[in-house]
């Protein structure tokens, strides 16, 4: 059994690592993977976004499975040319990824499936969307560009005045490029934030257990938002009953819709929930494994990853009921200097022999690299070739995930690992999962009563 992951973060670390332990053995290939994905699978010098040569290398080692981490290569349409050369592929196609790839199309879906979410306008001009918000009673607002954006496409506006920039910035300076061409104004909602994955094979649909993350860069979330620095599970509080009624009023009704628009998803569809004092609303759609929420759901997955994914892309999920550890799992990203901004290269990182034997901790690589070599190294990095130190090589460079008996111990432990590891200008949040052991201990609720 052959398997190729596309992509080179965590998540995709994360994926590798499961697939590497799988009862099925597989031999695991990565495009492009990185330092810590090079000791486990044979990295391909491929980029995750170059669709083509991607395509050239499955034609050529003929894969029995790819798995696409990112969304760009998904909402590209990397699974409709893979399967038209009879490729079997784990992720959805163009017209399903537009759950994730366009705002305005997944609240065209929600609204037509009758899922709870906030009210918004759409606009195609300045014009009409300041008419919306001149007619607004109350702020802050959601100012959102259409498509992809690297996660900055979101404006949570507080004032009148940051709303019309912000629309300006889209709408008209045109800073997102085309996804900025349609802008949404939307409702404002308050509570607290589940990631709930869901692995789809186009019928069945069973979901992962659900996560929370972190995206602001500093304690307190304070700072500008980040691709996520931090995540734990499962989430206290939102236990198998709050899941099924996600399913039924949420997912359920969304894959039903867009099946009647001929569209049957298949991979991960990851809904992005809020529960508020008014019930549980879905705030978007991803099409893909959660980054960093990957990194807290795996270690607890005590089913094979790869026979879930091999079983969804084939269309037999059915009855499929993954296991879990009841231990919790904390996942703590460490990100170089001036991230999110940028992101230094070439610091190179101490500590990483130390952890690795650590019981019940895993490091995940995102942007790391061997200093001096290739950006993975491929198998030049394996025995009989000196030792090359690892160095930064993005924005988030590592997570540390720790299990452990409770969100107490699994933070303690993370955080011990965490300690051990330095380099310069590294940074990262001190308060990850710091709530998750309050509510465990039943100091305070993660959500509002309802
Ligand atoms: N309607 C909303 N009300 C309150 N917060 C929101 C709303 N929509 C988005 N957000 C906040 O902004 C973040 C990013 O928005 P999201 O729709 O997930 O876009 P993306 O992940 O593509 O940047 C959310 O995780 C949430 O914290
Ligand atoms: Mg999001």
């Amino acid at each position: 059994m052959r398997v190729l992951v596309v992509g080179g973060g965590g998540r995709e670390h994360a994926l590798v690592h499961s697939f590497v332990r799988s009862s099925l053995t597989p031999q695991v290939f990565c495009a492009p993977g990185n330092a810590g994905i090079a000791a486990e699978a044979d990295c391909v010098p491929i980029g995750a976004e170059d669709v083509p040569a991607l395509l050239d290398f499955a034609a050529r080692e003929r894969p029995d499975l790819t798995v696409v981490g990112p969304e760009a290569p998904l909402v590209a349409g990397i699974t409709d040319l893979f399967r038209e050369r009879d490729l079997l592929v784990f992720g959805p196609d163009a017209h399903a990824a537009r759950m994730e790839g366009s705002k305005l199309f997944a609240k065209e879906v929600i609204g037509e499936a009758g899922a709870p979410t906030g009210a918004y306008t759409r606009h195609a001009t300045a014009e009409s969307a300041h008419a919306a918000l001149a007619r607004l009673e109350s702020y802050p607002v959601v100012i959102k560009a259409d498509g992809l954006a690297a996660g900055k496409g979101v404006i949570i506006a507080r004032t009148a005045a940051e709303a019309r920039a912000s629309v300006d910035d889209m709408l008209v300076a045109k800073s997102f490029g085309t996804a900025g061409d349609v802008v949404l104004v939307e409702e404002h909602l308050v509570g607290s934030e589940v990631s709930l994955l869901v692995l789809c094979d186009g019928e069945t649909a069973v979901p992962l257990a659900p996560a929370q993350d972190y995206k602001r860069i500093f304690a307190g979330d304070q700072g500008p938002n980040t691709g996520g620095m931090g995540s734990y599970c499962p989430v206290p509080g939102f236990e198998r009953k709050a899941v099924d009624a996600a399913m039924d009023q949420v997912v359920e009704p969304v894959l039903a819709t867009l099946k009647r628009r001929g569209i049957a998803y298949r991979g991960v569809l990851y809904a992005g929930l809020i529960v508020t004092t008014d019930g549980t609303k879905v705030l978007e759609f991803n099409c893909r494994f959660g980054d960093p929420e990957t990194q807290a759901v795996l270690p607890r997955l005590q089913s094979d990853l790869l026979e879930l994914c091999l079983a969804a892309a084939k269309g037999e999920l059915a009855g499929a009921t993954p296991v879990w550890t009841p231990q919790a799992c904390v996942a703590v990203v460490l990100a170089s200097a001036g991230y999110p901004a940028s992101s230094h290269k070439g610091d190179v990182i101490e500590g990483l022999d130390s952890v690795a034997t650590t019981d019940g901790v895993t490091v995940y690589h995102a942007g790391t690299a061997f200093a001096g070599g290739t950006s993975a190294g491929g198998a030049a990095a394996g025995a009989g070739t000196a030792r090359r130190d690892v160095v930064t090589a993005g924005g988030r460079v590592l997570a540390v995930s720790a299990l452990g008996d409770g969100f107490a111990a699994a933070r303690q432990r993370a955080y011990e690992a965490v300690a051990r590891i330095r380099f310069d200008g590294m940074q990262s949040r001190p308060d990850i999962a710091e709530r998750a052991v309050r509510a465990e201990a039943g100091e305070a609720s993660l959500f509002p009563a309802s």
